[in-house]
């Protein structure tokens, strides 16, 4: 039996959701094993639009079993608000349908604004997070001065852990010109959050374990995308977690066996939201044009994203960390029209010739995209369900990505609906 990770390839927003979303019909458990509610994943089923933050693409299928491991970061109060919004489109959740990591850090109201106080000090200083304090909440759970899921069951650990956070926090506040935490209103908001949380917490990774012995199919659903993972991105501008494919054992608890394929998501072209560098990125008609196409637009935050030409360096250097097996490659009607593409096939750095992105930020700061280009098509992919659909060109456009990036195309999504997938390699079969 597979187990399949799910991974973005590139900056985030590759189109992971409708991807697991269509998978999740496969499998039996689905799991998120890092980041937060920084995600935003897009379904649409039928028409309707589902938002999903912090719960498992999964979720809306039903009969399916939505983990929150160990990996991930949690605000119990945007968890609530999110399964009240998912109901009231009628989905059903349940502690038998969703089970949440005893041991699962959880994002306090002080993380976020943190997170937003430094965002606001200066540009040298900026990101470009989300602001929901991921990056505080991780570097709690190191510094080993988190709260954990597990400590919302007694009072006494409760009071000692806050106590242990603020003594960090209220130092730090003290320095941004923030007022100190009121202790007493934190707990006794913790106190009245506790048993909403409490009531979907589980050791998962035993769950995990015996799903897997089980027989069972599992799917783990990565947010963010490689080039914003904390070791492997484009650092400082990254999130705080791992992203990639190793991290889905960690994240849930289970030995690094237990992942039979990874499948990056990669779009067919490249965005990013935030600050940092981005190679192929363009300030033209043509860089307006795949916002306005694609609908560039943050899920979390709206803010626009920035685009640019598919980066064939960038995702052959993310396939190749996170060992991916096969890649879904989005959004290929957003290209629909086009005269010309172009494809970065390599980087000129100072006259000479890069087959992948150095780490050194100066260095980086030189990069010139070397192009190769492609005939484009007229005739409109949106909604084509079979390679037969699709015209010459965009088929010689994805050959010639599989070609690059050394991996081959398992599946395609020429539309937000979950049915607008083409199937190449099951990767629960192969
Ligand atoms: P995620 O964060 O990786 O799950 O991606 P987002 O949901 O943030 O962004 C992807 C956007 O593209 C969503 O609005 C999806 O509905 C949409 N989308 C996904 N696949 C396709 C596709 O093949 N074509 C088009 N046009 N849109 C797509
Ligand atoms: P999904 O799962 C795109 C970016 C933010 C910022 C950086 C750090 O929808 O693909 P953070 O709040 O995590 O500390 O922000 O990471 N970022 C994302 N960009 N898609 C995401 O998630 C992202 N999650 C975080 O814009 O540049
Ligand atoms: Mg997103």
């Amino acid at each position: 039996m597979a187990n399949v990770v799910v991974v973005g390839a590139q900056w985030g927003d590759e189109g992971k959701g409708k991807i697991v979303d269509w998978l999740s019909e496969r499998a039996d458990v689905i799991a998120r094993f890092q980041g937060g509610h920084n995600a935003g994943h897009t379904l649409v089923i039928g028409g309707e639009v589902f938002k999903l933050n912090a719960l498992p693409s999964g979720v809306v299928r039903g009969g399916k079993l939505s983990v929150i491991g160990n990996g991930v970061v949690l605000d119990p109060w945007h968890l609530v608000k999110e399964i009240a919004a998912i109901r009231e489109q009628g989905v059903e959740i349940t502690p038998e349908t969703l089970m949440v990591a005893e041991n699962t850090p959880l994002i306090l109201p002080f993380h976020g604004e943190l997170d937003r106080a430094r965002e606001a000090q200066n540009s040298v200083a900026r990101i470009g997070t989300t602001g929901r304090g991921i990056g505080p909440c991780y570097e709690d759970k190191v510094g080993r001065r988190v709260i954990r899921v597990a400590d919302l069951g007694d009072n006494d650990t409760l009071e000692l852990r806050v106590d242990r956070a603020l003594v960090h926090h209220n130092a730090l506040r003290a320095g941004l010109g923030l007022d100190p935490i009121n202790r007493d209103a934190l707990l006794e908001s913790l106190r009245a959050i506790a048993p909403e949380i409490l009531q979907y917490a589980a050791p998962v990774w035993k769950a995990m374990n015996e799903a897997r012995r089980a027989g069972k199919r599992i799917l783990f659903e990565g947010a963010q995308g490689s080039l914003l993972d904390a070791d492997f991105g484009t650092y400082p501008y990254v999130t705080s977690s791992n992203v990639i494919a190793g991290q889905a054992a960690t994240g849930t608890g289970m030995g690094p066996g237990a992942i039979d394929f990874v499948l990056g998501i990669v779009k067919a072209y490249t965005t990013r939201v935030g600050e940092g560098p981005f190679p192929t990125e363009l300030h033209d008609d043509d860089g307006q044009r795949l916002g306005e196409r694609g609908r560039e637009f943050g899920t979390v935050t709206g803010r626009k994203r920035r685009c640019g030409w598919f980066d064939a360096v960038l995702v052959r250097q993310t396939c190749a960390i996170s060992g991916v097996n096969g890649i879904a490659l989005t959004k290929l009607d957003v290209l629909d029209g086009f005269e010309t593409l172009r494809i970065c096939t390599g980087y000129e750095i100072d006259g000479e010739t890069y087959d992948y992105l150095p780490t050194a930020a100066a260095v980086q700061a030189k990069v010139r995209p070397v192009y190769e280009e492609m005939p484009g098509w007229q005739e409109s992919t949106a909604g084509a369900r079979s390679w037969a659909d699709l015209p010459a060109e965009a088929i010689k456009y994805v050959r010639r990505i599989e070609e690059l990036i050394q991996c081959p195309v398992a599946m395609l999504s020429t539309s937000p609906e979950r049915d607008d997938t083409i199937l190449v390699t099951d990767p629960f079969e192969d």
